[in-house]
């Protein structure tokens, strides 16, 4: 860990342009202030050991407290009170710097999408070049309007790039740009370097590191932070086990398997499709199939338990996952199962609406171990991955 560099977080504006009774950056987004969004990507970076937050005067003691609320570390913390512009609530954050900060990174407290790896490439590029910015090309065509509303030219745009932040800058750079300004307003750190005669190297950023600038701002943000929460894959398993009964059907996998016996049960007794649909439900954290389809419902009694399946799998698409795979063991000492096992498999694909590679089935005796060993009944277990499919 680094602990000289420190992150200033510019809050003290007044959100005029987002139109709401309170500055943006204290405005709730996803279950938390938007300041505290930010402030928590600074404090989870490893880069950085210590983070002065500039607020406006008058939301000093809220800030204290909502930090205190939200679990903050006090410890690498700081607040300050901003001033009329952005570039004095920068400087009123330098002035708490201590000797130790060699490398300061300045990061808008409205940009709450900031990603621990554009912190991580703006550290390292100031380390390299002096100083350095979060910026995007630019991909539209840039028209400048005239008074009147009409195009007055097209901007070529290449080479043209939207400056974000973080800005990265070694102190001593930045301390001498604000020493040397002529006082002139600017709306980025970047300005005053340039000003300044200091070369600043461009970082490639991101489009969803956005400055939560008008109301539908926030709507995008909200947005792209539920797909950030959004798991890539979640895991399930299943277990189920049925005894068996005479004058039953032996039902496996969705096939009718010829034997002396079949399985005790509500439904079909299916005990292959029973662990997988609890494999799958319990991926999505939906606790089982009693849970939705309980033995006390008379629609169930009998039901050929691939039906369940079906339902199982529509309510996986519904929470937007599918089906990677699934490995399925039954542990059965007889009958054999090995030439019905490519049938089951081939029904269960189709139910879980992929193909026959992703469903593996096997089955194991128990050396007629246990009560599946003495022929008691019929246990399996399933394991499965769902993959959400955004990010197929
Ligand atoms: N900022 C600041 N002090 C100011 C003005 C702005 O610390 N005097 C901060 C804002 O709080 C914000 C960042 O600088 O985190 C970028 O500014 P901007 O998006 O323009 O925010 P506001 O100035 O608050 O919004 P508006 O321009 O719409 O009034
Ligand atoms: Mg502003």
């Amino acid at each position: 860990m680094n602990a000289s560099a420190a992150a200033i977080i510019p809050a003290a504006g007044s959100g005029s342009r987002m139109k709401l009774d309170h500055p943006k950056q204290f405005h709730m987004l996803a279950g938390s202030p938007l300041l505290i969004h930010t402030v928590r990507a600074f404090l989870l970076n490893p880069n950085i050991g210590r983070c002065i937050v500039v607020v406006p005067a008058d939301w000093l003691e809220t800030t204290r407290t909502l930090f205190a609320q939200y679990g903050l570390d006090q410890k690498t913390l700081a607040i300050t009170a901003g001033g009329r512009r952005r570039q004095d609530s920068v400087q009123a954050g330098l002035k708490l710097l201590d000797d130790s900060t060699d490398i300061v990174l300045v990061h808008d407290g409205a940009r709450p999408l900031v990603s621990q790896d554009l912190i991580d490439r703006c550290y390292q590029a100031a380390r390299e070049h002096g100083a350095a910015i979060a910026a995007v090309p630019v991909k539209d065509t840039l028209k400048k309007a005239g008074t009147d509303q009409y195009v007055a030219a097209t901007i070529d745009r290449h080479r043209l790039w939207q400056a974000q932040t973080p800005q990265a800058v070694q102190r001593i750079l930045l301390e001498k740009a604000y020493r040397e300004s002529d006082g002139e307003d600017v709306t980025d750190e970047s300005s005053l370097l340039e000003q300044a005669g200091i070369p600043v190297f461009l970082v490639e950023g991101s489009e969803t590191n956005l400055k939560i600038t008008r109301p539908e701002d926030l709507l995008l943000a909200e947005k792209i932070m539920q797909n950030a929460h959004t798991p890539r894959v979640r895991i399930g398993h299943g277990f189920d086990a049925h005894r068996f009964a005479p004058d039953r059907p032996l039902v496996l996998g969705g096939v009718n398997i010829p034997h002396c016996l079949g399985l005790a049960g509500h439904s079909d007794a299916d005990v292959v499709t029973h662990a997988l649909c609890d494999a799958l439900l319990g991926a999505l954290g939906a606790r089982d199939i009693g849970h939705h389809f309980p033995d006390s419902d008379s629609r169930y009694s009998g039901i050929y338990s691939i039906l369940l399946l079906e339902k199982v799998m529509a309510y996986v698409e519904e929470k937007e996952f599918s089906l990677g795979n699934a490995d399925i063991t039954i542990i059965c000492q007889a009958p054999r199962l090995a030439r019905h096992i490519p049938a089951m498999q081939e029904i269960l694909a189709k139910a879980c609406r992929t193909d026959v590679e992703s469903v593996n089935i096997k089955a194991t005796t128990t050396e007629k171990m246990g009560y599946t060993g003495r022929e008691e009944g019929i246990s399996c277990h399933a394991v499965v991955l769902l993959e959400n499919r955004h990010y197929n």
